[in-house]
């Protein structure tokens, strides 16, 4: 008995999990864990300073694993953008054949990328936009409902309205659930919605392999689902971070500010500081994102042990639920 899904079949993986990018955690160890663990692990791209420095990563990568893995590309609006372009070359050179894009104006890297047959995962936050990316012929929508850790869009619809939406109006253009997954039952309520399977990233924060301080790994255990915050709203940039002092002080100045600058919370929403976190395990140096789903999160698996345990529980819910309606003699369906 095994999965069989538009998205293990296409992405040849075995448990229909998908490990979204996540800047300065998708490093090698995390993605080619979750492959080795049977779902598709992804490097994040902008986690890498240079186009050649992704080339190393996907090296360094391929040593760990076997199975497919693939690679995330982030476009977010910047004063200095990323040459976005001769990263996806490197993403085509190396030959990786899965990629998740995500962001703003992604029309010309999906055109580079699909023009050289990589199947590609686009991530968003509206039907409006996923139809958009239907529209540039990728391979699956990635639905992230209002749940998701990070970028959560402006209009804060949560994934049962989203994913309904997406099964009933993206033309049977395949998707999958993103944001606010943590386990096998919420891959089955996802099935039943109409997905081929689900992302998850907080999740996989909080695993043994994930590249982060363990500080951190604890603080998303001890957390509850109550302890996010919406920052940057007023710049419709809304992200979703982990609650602690700065992300306080970031949302107080954002309420206060008289002169509506950005650069007036810019200090406190400092990239830069959200990866010390990453590093040195003090949870409140700077922002860092993390979904709702922190307060379904309680323990720190391996990759291995968590692909395992949703297997086995999204078994369990689909069998109990098709137990749930049986042919009785007065049935006419
Ligand atoms: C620490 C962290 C960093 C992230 N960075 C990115 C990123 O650079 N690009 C991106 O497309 N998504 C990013 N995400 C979003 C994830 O890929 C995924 O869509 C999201 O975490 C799903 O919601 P969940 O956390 O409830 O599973 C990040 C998420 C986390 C937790």
């Amino acid at each position: 008995m095994g999965f069989d899904t538009a998205l293990t079949r296409a992405l040849g993986i075995r448990v229909p999990v998908v490990q979204g990018g996540m800047q300065w955690v998708g490093y090698a160890e995390l993605a080619a864990a979750v492959s080795n663990a049977g779902g598709l692990g992804i490097l994040t791209a902008l986690t890498q300073p240079t186009p050649e420095d992704l080339r190393k990563e996907i090296r360094r990568c391929r040593g760990m694993t076997k199975n497919p893995f693939g690679v995330n590309l982030t476009l977010l609006p910047a004063l200095v953008p990323p040459d976005y372009g001769a990263y996806a070359q490197v993403i085509i050179d190396e030959g990786i054949k899965i990629v998740e894009t995500a962001g703003n104006n992604p029309g010309p890297v999906i055109r580079q990328l699909k023009a050289a047959g990589v199947t590609i995962l686009h991530k968003c936050t509206t039907i409006r936009h996923a139809k958009s990316a239907v529209k540039l012929g990728v391979d699956f929508l990635s639905i992230d409902g209002f749940e998701c850790a990070g970028h959560v869009g402006e209009h804060d619809i949560t994934n049962v309205i989203l994913l309904n939406r997406a099964r009933q109006d993206l033309g049977g253009v395949p998707f999958i659930a993103s944001g606010g997954f943590a386990d096998g039952y919420g891959l089955a309520a996802a099935l039943a919605l109409g997905a081929e399977g689900i992302n998850m990233g907080t999740r996989f924060m909080s695993t043994v392999e994930a590249p982060i301080h363990q500080k951190v790994k604890e603080a998303i255990v001890n957390a509850e689902e109550t302890d996010t915050a919406l920052v940057l709203r007023r710049w419709k940039n809304t992200s979703r971070l982990f609650s602690n002092e700065v992300t306080k002080q970031a949302l107080k100045i954002e309420k206060e500010s008289t002169s509506g600058e950005f650069s007036d919370v810019a200090p406190y929403v400092s990239g830069k500081r959200g990866r010390e976190v990453f590093l040195n395990g003090d949870i409140n140096f700077g922002v860092w994102t993390a979904g709702q789903v922190i307060g379904v999160i309680h323990d720190i698996p391996t990759c291995g042990e968590l692909l395992t345990r949703i297997e086995k529980e999204a078994a369990e819910t689909l069998t109990r639920s098709q137990s749930l309606y049986k042919a009785t003699p007065q049935s006419k369906l």
